[in-house]
C-alpha cells in the first residue's frame, strides 16, 4: 500500500515514452527555469470573469478574438514556455510518462487513467486561457468550449475545419469535418447508414449513462487513486473514457499509425482543438457535481489533494499548484455559459 501525494518535479522530467512511428519533437520536457517554482495564489477577485462560451454559437467578434489569440501565441518563439509549441508540449510530458514519480524513478508519472485526469487538465487550461488572454490584453478573454454534448456542438466547430487557417491541422480525419457528428463510441470505422439524428440520439444516451449510471461516486466519476509507487494506469473515470476518449480518436487521422495528432497522448496538444474540447470536458465535471450535490462530490484525500503539478503561468513563471487549489472555479475567476442539458432527460 502505498500513501501520500503525487509531486511533479522540474528536474525529474527526461525522455517521452513515445509510440513507434512518433512524429517529432520527441522531447517533451519544459523549458528550465532559474528559479524555483513559485507557490500557486488565486487570482485577485476583483478580476473580471472569464465566461467559457459555446465554440459553435461564438459571436464573430468573440471567434476572432480567440483566433487572433492563437495567431499570437504561435507566433511566439518556441523557446517561451507560453508559446504554442511548449503548450502542446506540456500534455506530451504528462502524458507519456517524461515526468518521473519523486522517491520512485523507475516509475513514470501519467495523469490518464487516474484520479488526477480532471484536475491537471484543469490547471493546464486554466493558464492556456490566461496566457490566450494576456497575448490579447484581454483580462476577460475565455476559453470557447467544444459543446458536444449538445446535438447543434457535435459537429467539429466550423472554425477549425477552415483549411490552412489558425484553427485548422491538417492532422485530422478528414471524413469528420463538420456537419458531419461526433460518435462519442467512434474507435477507428464510421457507422453505416446512421442518420445524424441516430448518432445525436446515441450520444445523448451515453452523456447520461456516462454522468448519471456510471458516475455515482467519486472514484467512478473521477478515476482512481494514483499515488507514488503506484504502476500507471489504475483505472479512468467515466467520463474520460466516454466520450472524452473517443472524442480524440474520432479527430485524429486515420492514415498515421497513432491517429496523429488528437487520437494519442503525446501529439494531442498540436492540434488547437485540444483545449476547447478538453473546455467541455473540465465543465462536465462541474456538471457532474451540480447533477447530485450529495453523492457527486470530488475526493477528500488529502493525497489527492496535496498532489501538485509545475505549469508556467502568463507571466512565464513556474507555478507550483496543487490539485486542491483547483477545485472551485469562481475562486479561479472563470465560468461556463449556462446550456441547456438536453442528455440529462435520456435516460437509457
Ligand atoms: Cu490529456 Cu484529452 O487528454
Amino acid at each position: 500500500n502505498t500513501t501520500g501525494p503525487m509531486i511533479t518535479d522540474l528536474n525529474a522530467c527526461g525522455p517521452s515514452d513515445l509510440p513507434a512511428h512518433a512524429l517529432p519533437p520527441f522531447d517533451c520536457c519544459p523549458p528550465p527555469s532559474s528559479v524555483p517554482p513559485i507557490n500557486f495564489t488565486f487570482p485577485d477577485p476583483s478580476e473580471p470573469l472569464r465566461v467559457r462560451r459555446r465554440m459553435h454559437a461564438l459571436s464573430p467578434e468573440l471567434l476572432a478574438n480567440f483566433t487572433r489569440a492563437v495567431a499570437l501565441m504561435k507566433a511566439l518563439n518556441k523557446s517561451d514556455p507560453r508559446s504554442f509549441y511548449q503548450q502542446a508540449n506540456i500534455h506530451c510530458a504528462y502524458c507519456t510518462g517524461a515526468y518521473r514519480q519523486a522517491g520512485h524513478p523507475e516509475l513514470n508519472i501519467q495523469v490518464h487513467n487516474t484520479w488526477f485526469f480532471q484536475p491537471l487538465h484543469r490547471a493546464y487550461l486554466y493558464y492556456y486561457e490566461r496566457i490566450l488572454g494576456k497575448l490579447l490584453g484581454d483580462p476577460s478573454f475565455g476559453l470557447p468550449f467544444w459543446n458536444w454534448d449538445a446535438p447543434d456542438g457535435m459537429p467539429m466547430p466550423s472554425a477549425f475545419a477552415d483549411p490552412g487557417a489558425v484553427l485548422f491541422d491538417p492532422l485530422r480525419n478528414p471524413a469528420h469535418a463538420p456537419p458531419r457528428l461526433l460518435d462519442m463510441h467512434f474507435a477507428g470505422a464510421d457507422a453505416a447508414n446512421r442518420s445524424a439524428r441516430e448518432q445525436a440520439e446515441l450520444n445523448l444516451r451515453t452523456m447520461y449513462r456516462q454522468l448519471v449510471t456510471n458516475a455515482a461516486r467519486p472514484s467512478l466519476f473521477h478515476g482512481q487513486p494514483y499515488r507514488p509507487g503506484d504502476k500507471p494506469n489504475p483505472g479512468a473515470g467515466s467520463l474520460e473514457i466516454y466520450p472524452h476518449n473517443h472524442v480524440h480518436y474520432w479527430c485524429g487521422d486515420l492514415r498515421r499509425k497513432n491517429f496523429e495528432d488528437m487520437g494519442v497522448y503525446y501529439s494531442a496538444g498540436r492540434d488547437p482543438i485540444l483545449y476547447p474540447h478538453h473546455s467541455n470536458v473540465d465543465r462536465m465535471w462541474e456538471v457532474w457535481r451540480a447533477l447530485d450535490p450529495d453523492r457527486h462530490v470530488d475526493f477528500a484525500d488529502p493525497d489527492w489533494l496535496d498532489s501538485s503539478f509545475l505549469f508556467y503561468d502568463e507571466e512565464a513563471r513556474l507555478v507550483r499548484v496543487t490539485v486542491r487549489d483547483m477545485l472551485d472555479i469562481s475562486k479561479l475567476r472563470y465560468a461556463y455559459e449556462n446550456v441547456h442539458l438536453q442528455w440529462v432527460n435520456a435516460k437509457p
